[in-house]
C-alpha cells in the first residue's frame, strides 16, 4: 500500500495549473475473502470500434444515431464516421470540414425539413461555428458560419424543439443562435471567465458552467434565472439527467477538481460523484438513466447512482469527450492518442477479438510517467501475487505492483469481473528509457513538441542530454524565429523535462507498446495567456522582467474581413450613402491586399500597397461609424505588416493624427472602433518607421487613450489593447540604450500614473497581467526616480497588494510577476 501525491497535468486548456492540485490517495484494504457482487446490473462497456485518422487529439464527439459518429480534432477537421458493416463494426470517414485551427467543441442538429439530414455544428481557435449538413464535404461552403465570438470556442448544445444554438466561449460569453437566423440572438453575459460548457436543458432553459466557479441558469430571453457556486474550481462539462436516474437530479457538472455533481433546478445539490483522479472534461447521460464521464486520468466512468459500476481506461493521456447514442445507448470517447472509440454493452456490436485484445494490450502497456503518480517506495509495493490474492474494494480503485523484474505496473480493480486490469507501466521519463528519437535523420535523446502559435503545427525540439539545455535552446529559437524573452522558459522546460537524465543511462525496462506518452509532451508556451490573449505572451517562469520585446495583436481571419467588407460595400452602394463606396476594381485591389496580408511577412513598398492603403483608410474614417470595423482590422494588420502605413501621408497628416482627428475616442465611444484603433497603435511597434511615428505621437496617443477607456465602459477588449500598447511603450523606453535618457523618464511617469489607474480597476486577469508587466519592465529597467515616484506617488504596494487578494491574484503567473516587481522596488 502507499500513498501518490501526483504531480498535477498539465492543462493543455491553458488555466491555472497550481489551483486544484490533486492529491491522490491510492487505498486498499485486504479483505481476507473476495467477496462476490450478487447484483448483476448491467453488462460492461466492450470496445466496439477504434476509429482512426485524425492527425492530432480528438477534442469533441457526437453520436447521434447508431450509424454515424462525429469527431472534431486539433488537427482542424470534423470528421464523419459512417457505419459500413456490423459484427463487427467497421466505419468509414468523410471529412466534413477543414480549418486552419483546433477544432474544440462539436454539436449535431437533429433533422428539420429545411435540413433533412440534420446539421453538424462546430467551433474552435477561429472563433467562428460553421453549420453543415453532413452529407456536403470539407470543400462544399457551409451552410452557415456564425460571427460572435471574440475567442476559442469551447461549448456547444443545441435544443431541437426549441430551434437554437447555444455556444460558450474563452471570451467570457455564452451566445444563442436561431437555426436559420445564423445571428447571435442574444449574449449571455454576467460571466466572469471562459464558459467551458453550455447546455441546452429544455427549450426554455440554457445552463453554463464558467472558469468563475459558477454556473447559472438562464432563460431563452437572456434573462438570468439562478445560480449555483460549484465548490471552489472550474466547471468543465454539464449534463442534463435523465428522469430514470435515481438521484432525482436535473443535471450533472463536472470540475477541475475530479468531482461530478448532481443537483437540482433550483440549485440544491443531491449527490456527489467521487472516483476520478484528475480533471472531468466531459458528461453525457445514457438512455438507461445511468452517466458517463471522461477525463484527465485517462478514464472514462460510468455511474449508476452515486456508485461507479465501470472504469475505462485509455491508452492515452486525456479522454477529451464522451457522448451517448440515445438510441442504443453505445458510447464514443475522443482521445489525446488521436483515436476516437465507440464501445457496447451489447454483444452484436463488439469488436472482433483482435482488436479487442489489441486495445487491452495497448493500455497495459502505456507507460504512465512517474511524475504523474508521484513518489513510489518501490520497496513498499507489493508484488504481483498481490493481485491473486486480495480483491479491491470500488470499482476504479488503482494499485501499484513491484514486478520481478523490478518495474512497477499499475492495476485497477472492475468491479463487475471482480479482476484487477493492467492499466500500464510507470516509467521515470523518456530519455531514462534508452531509446532515441529521430528528427530530420539524426539521433536525439528527446524531441519534444513545442506549440509557440495557436493553431500551427508543433515545432519540435531536439535536444541530447548532453547538451546544455541553454544552447539548445537558443538554437531552438534562432531555427525558429521565435523571440527571444522565450529563451529561459524553453531552457527551463528542456531542464524540468529532462530531469536526471544523463547519458546512456538505461534503468527502467522499456515499456511493452512503446511509449505513446513520449509524443504527447506537450509544452504550449502561452497557455497561461490563452484566456484572453490574442499572442503568446511568455509565463512568469523564470523572470519576465524586464519585458524586452514588442507585442503585437496580429491574429485575424482575413477572408471573414474581406467578406464582411464586401458585404458592407454591397449594403452600401443599395442603401447609400453611396460616395464612400468602392469600385469594382478597388475591391479587388483591396483582395490582392489581404492576399499579400496573409502571408504574415512584412510587406515590401509596392503598388499593392500604395492603392489599397488609402481605401482602407477610407473605410475606416469615412464610412458610417458602424461599419468601419474591417477597414481598422485591416490598418491595424498592415500597421504591424507594413513600413509604408507609418510614413505616408493621409489627407496631408500622419496615421496617428487622423485617426485622432476622426473622432475615433470621442462619446459616443464604439468600444470595438476604439479597440482596433488601439491595437493599430500598439501594432506600429513591429517597425522601425511606426515606432518612430508612435513614439513622436506619444502625448496625443495617450490622451487619446485615456479619453476613449472613460468613455467606455468597462471593456476588457479595449482594457488589454491599452496594456499591450503600454507594454510597448515600456519595452521602447527601457531598450537600446534609452533607459538613462531623461526623455525616458518623464514617459515613465506618464505611463505609470495611466497604468496604476488601470490595474487598480480591473478585474480582468489577462489585463492586469499586461499592466503589471509594463509596469514591472519600467520600475525595473529604469533609475531610482522612477522606482521612487511608483513607491511614493502612485502606492504601487497598495496596488499589488489588491491584485494579490483578488481572484487574478491567485493566477501563478500574476503571483510571480508581483514577486518579481517587489524584489525590483
Ligand atoms: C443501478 O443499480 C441498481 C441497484 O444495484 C439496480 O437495481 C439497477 O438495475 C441499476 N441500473 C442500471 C441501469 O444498471
Ligand atoms: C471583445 O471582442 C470580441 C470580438 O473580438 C467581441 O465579440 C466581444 O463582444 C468583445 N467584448 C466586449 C466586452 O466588447
Ligand atoms: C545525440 O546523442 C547520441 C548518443 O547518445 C548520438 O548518437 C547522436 O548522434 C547525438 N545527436 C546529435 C544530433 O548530436
Amino acid at each position: 500500500m502507499q500513498a501518490g501525491t501526483p504531480e498535477r497535468p498539465k492543462d493543455n486548456n491553458g488555466h491555472s495549473q497550481s489551483s486544484a492540485l490533486l492529491v491522490t490517495f491510492f487505498l486498499v484494504s485486504f479483505l481476507p475473502l473476495r467477496i462476490l457482487v450478487t447484483v448483476i446490473c448491467m453488462p460492461d462497456f466492450k470496445l466496439s470500434a477504434s476509429l482512426e485518422g485524425h492527425g492530432d487529439d480528438v477534442r469533441a464527439v457526437a453520436f447521434p444515431n447508431p450509424n454515424a459518429v462525429f469527431s472534431a480534432s486539433r488537427d482542424g477537421t470534423v470528421r464523419l464516421w459512417k457505419l459500413v458493416s456490423s459484427s463487427p463494426p467497421t466505419y468509414d470517414y468523410t471529412i466534413t470540414a477543414h480549418g486552419q485551427a483546433f477544432i474544440n467543441s462539436l454539436a449535431y442538429f437533429p433533422p428539420t425539413p429545411e435540413f433533412p439530414e440534420g446539421l453538424s455544428l462546430s467551433g474552435g481557435q477561429d472563433t467562428i461555428i460553421e453549420a453543415r449538413q453532413p452529407g456536403k464535404t470539407a470543400s462544399d461552403n457551409a451552410d452557415a458560419m456564425l460571427l460572435g465570438h471574440g475567442h476559442n470556442i469551447c461549448a456547444l448544445d443545441v435544443s431541437h424543439d426549441g430551434g437554437w444554438i447555444v455556444s460558450g466561449s474563452w471570451d467570457s460569453t455564452a451566445r444563442l443562435w436561431n437555426v436559420g437566423h445564423w445571428e447571435t440572438e442574444k449574449v449571455l453575459g454576467e460571466h466572469g471567465g471562459s464558459v467551458w460548457a453550455v447546455l441546452a436543458y429544455d427549450k426554455n432553459t440554457i445552463i453554463t458552467g464558467c472558469a468563475d466557479q459558477m454556473i447559472r441558469i438562464f432563460d431563452t430571453s437572456g434573462n438570468l434565472r439562478g445560480s449555483v457556486k460549484n465548490s471552489n474550481d472550474v466547471v468543465r462539462a454539464l449534463c442534463k439527467v435523465p428522469p430514470s436516474n435515481p438521484t432525482g437530479a436535473h443535471f450533472a457538472s463536472a470540475s477541475n477538481d475530479g468531482i461530478i455533481r448532481l443537483y437540482t433546478l433550483e440549485g440544491r445539490l443531491v449527490a456527489s460523484l467521487h472516483g476520478h483522479e484528475s480533471f472531468v472534461y466531459s458528461l453525457a447521460a445514457l438512455p438507461s438513466g445511468e452517466l458517463v464521464s471522461s477525463g484527465e486520468d485517462r478514464t472514462v466512468r460510468v455511474w449508476n447512482g452515486t456508485q461507479c459500476v465501470q472504469t475505462i481506461t485509455h491508452p492515452a493521456i486525456s479522454v477529451w469527450s464522451v457522448a451517448a447514442c440515445s438510441e442504443n445507448g453505445d458510447i464514443v470517447t475522443g482521445a489525446s492518442d488521436r483515436i476516437t472509440r465507440v464501445f457496447t454493452r451489447s454483444p452484436d456490436r463488439v469488436a472482433a477479438p483482435e482488436a479487442v485484445q489489441q486495445f487491452e494490450e495497448a493500455v497495459k502497456g502505456s507507460a504512465i510517467p512517474a511524475e504523474q503518480v508521484g513518489k513510489i517506495n518501490k520497496e513498499q509495493l507489493p508484488g504481483p501475487e498481490f493481485l491473486q490474492q486480495k480483491s479491491g474494494t470500488k470499482e476504479g480503485q488503482v494499485q501499484m505492483i513491484r514486478e520481478t523484474d523490478g518495474s512497477v505496473t499499475a492495476h485497477t480493480w472492475s468491479s463487475a469481473t471482480q479482476e484487477w486490469i493492467a492499466v500500464g507501466t510507470v516509467v521515470e521519463s523518456a530519455g531514462s528509457s534508452g531509446r532515441k528519437t529521430e528528427y530530420l535523420g539524426q539521433d536525439y535523446d528527446y524531441v519534444f513538441d513545442v506549440d509557440i502559435e495557436d493553431g500551427k503545427p508543433p515545432l519540435k525540439l531536439p535536444y541530447n542530454v548532453s547538451q546544455n539545455p541553454y544552447e539548445a535552446a537558443t538554437k531552438f529559437i534562432g531555427d525558429n524565429e521565435l523571440p527571444m524573452s522565450y529563451l529561459d522558459q524553453v531552457a527551463s522546460f528542456i531542464t524540468q523535462n529532462t530531469q536526471g537524465a544523463t547519458l546512456g543511462q538505461a534503468e527502467e525496462p522499456t515499456p511493452a507498446g512503446g511509449d505513446p506518452w513520449g509524443t504527447e509532451r506537450r509544452y504550449r508556451p502561452g497557455d497561461a495567456a490563452n484566456e484572453a490573449a490574442q499572442q503568446p505572451i511568455p509565463e512568469p517562469r523564470p523572470q519576465v522582467l524586464p519585458q524586452k520585446t514588442y507585442l503585437s495583436i496580429k491574429s485575424a481571419n482575413l477572408k471573414v474581413i474581406s467578406k464582411k467588407l464586401q458585404e458592407i460595400n454591397d449594403k452600401l452602394l443599395s442603401e447609400g450613402p453611396k460616395e464612400v463606396t468602392l469600385t469594382s476594381s478597388e475591391v479587388d485591389a483591396l483582395a490582392a491586399l489581404c492576399g499579400q496580408l496573409e502571408s504574415g511577412k512584412q510587406l515590401a513598398d509596392s503598388p499593392i500597397l500604395e492603392n489599397g492603403v488609402p481605401l482602407i483608410f477610407r473605410i475606416a474614417t469615412s464610412w458610417p461609424v458602424a461599419n468601419r470595423l474591417p477597414g481598422l482590422d485591416l490598418l491595424r494588420l498592415l500597421a504591424a505588416a507594413a513600413p509604408f502605413v507609418a510614413t505616408t501621408e493621409y489627407n496631408g497628416d500622419n496615421l496617428v493624427a487622423v485617426l485622432l482627428g476622426s473622432g475615433i475616442f470621442d462619446a459616443p465611444l464604439n468600444a470595438n472602433n476604439a479597440m482596433l484603433s488601439v491595437r493599430t497603435f500598439a501594432n506600429l511597434f513591429e517597425t522601425t518607421a511606426g515606432r518612430d511615428l508612435a513614439i513622436s505621437s506619444f502625448d496625443q496617443i495617450l490622451a487619446g487613450v485615456r479619453s476613449a477607456l472613460s468613455n467606455a465602459a468597462d471593456n476588457r477588449n479595449l482594457t488589454i489593447a491599452v496594456t499591450t500598447l503600454f507594454i510597448n511603450f515600456a519595452v521602447y523606453i527601457t531598450s537600446d540604450g534609452r533607459e538613462n535618457s531623461p526623455g525616458s523618464a518623464e514617459k515613465a511617469l506618464v505611463l505609470l500614473e495611466d497604468l496604476t489607474k488601470i490595474i487598480a480597476n480591473e478585474k480582468d486577469s489577462e489585463a492586469i497581467y499586461r499592466g503589471l508587466v509594463a509596469v514591472g519592465t519600467l520600475v525595473k529597467a529604469l533609475g531610482t526616480e522612477v522606482k521612487s515616484a511608483a513607491k511614493e506617488v502612485y502606492e504601487i504596494d497598495r496596488v499589488l497588494s489588491r491584485v494579490s487578494g483578488s481572484g487574478p491574484g491567485k493566477e501563478p503567473r500574476v503571483k510571480g510577476i508581483i514577486g518579481e516587481m517587489r524584489e525590483a522596488l
